[in-house]
């Protein structure tokens, strides 16, 4: 298997095996890989000849310096864990020196508004940060197609936008969330969660799925409260935000409107540890 931490020797394998003329499929990850990611590479794997996994934890998007230190950094285990899906996966995992060149800060982006929504309100500068890196990444690793999971659906609808305005030359595609057995969306972040609080986490999907069903009857306000209520008869859980949001702007739902699609999003804190999820309304 072809591991890189370079970017000019990334390019050069690519260029000597003639695979820049080949349909690349790209999926960005910051490593601890689990079958979310998986998920990804394998929708890539069907549709590129070329399939490229970048395994690199952004400086710029982490707004808290703790959560970027505690970030786990697996590269071993996740090499292993895409030699399940296929060797002929190529990994791109660099230094924060190759992707940044001595000058770690992100480019400022107006998403349209997009980036002042929920996580973007929650987690000042963190789109910048994503737009910079991911930006960067396509330059380098130049995709036919790339993956993004639903499971991040504003930064899935933020990179789309970036494409658009950049006139970069790549199709984004969204990928269904990856969830556990008992519905929690599979996350890097999980592997903190004691067994206990793993099972109780059931409650965020199994809250969303209700939401949802009430949102064919009630108002967007009264299926909110439907939901601060329900967290707040489990005090385990510290809900940080759930919000209706239509799905192109991600502006919140006040009125309904049948011609707009709507999609529920949710962080809730289990023991300092920031979980998020999104399901589809209508
Ligand atoms: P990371 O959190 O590692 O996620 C990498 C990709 O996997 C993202 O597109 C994310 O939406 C997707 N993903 C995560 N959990 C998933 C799940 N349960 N089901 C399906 N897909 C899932 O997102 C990032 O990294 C970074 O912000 C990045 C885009 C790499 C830029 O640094």
């Amino acid at each position: 298997m072809h591991i890189f931490s370079k970017k000019v020797d990334l390019a050069n394998h690519l260029k000597e095996n003639n695979l820049d003329k080949s349909t690349v499929g790209f999926v960005p990850t910051m490593g601890a890989l689990h079958a979310g990611h998986l998920s990804l590479l394998k929708k890539s794997i069907e549709n590129n000849a070329t399939t490229i996994i970048s395994i690199f934890v952004n400086p710029t998007q982490f707004n808290n310096p703790e959560d970027l230190k505690k970030y786990p950094r697996t590269l071993e285990s996740d090499v292993e864990k895409i030699k399940t899906i296929s060797e002929k996966i190529i990994v791109y995992a660099p230094t924060v020196e190759d992707i940044y060149e001595g000058n770690t800060k992100s480019e400022h982006y107006n998403f349209d508004e997009l980036e002042n929504q929920m996580e973007g309100k929650f987690r000042p500068g963190h789109f910048d940060g994503v737009g910079t890196v991911v930006k960067r990444l396509f330059e380098i690793v130049n995709p036919t197609n790339a993956y993004f999971g639903e499971k991040d659906f504003q930064q899935l609808q933020i990179v789309k936008k970036l494409v658009e305005k950049e006139k970069l030359s790549v199709t984004i595609i969204g990928c269904p969330i990856f969830r556990e057995q008992n519905g929690l969306a599979m996350s890097s972040r999980n592997e903190r969660l004691s067994e206990n609080e793993k099972k109780e986490a059931s409650i965020i999907f199994k809250t969303l799925n209700k939401a949802k069903n009430l949102f064919g009857t009630k108002s967007a306000k009264e299926v909110a409260e439907y939901v601060i209520k329900t967290f707040s008869n489990h005090p385990i859980f510290e809900l940080e935000y759930f919000e209706i949001a239509d799905e192109a702007s991600l502006l919140t739902c006040k009125r309904k409107n049948k011609k707009k699609k709507y999609r529920a999003f949710i962080a809730v804190f289990v023991n300092k540890i920031r979980l998020i999820d999104t399901i589809s309304l209508n």
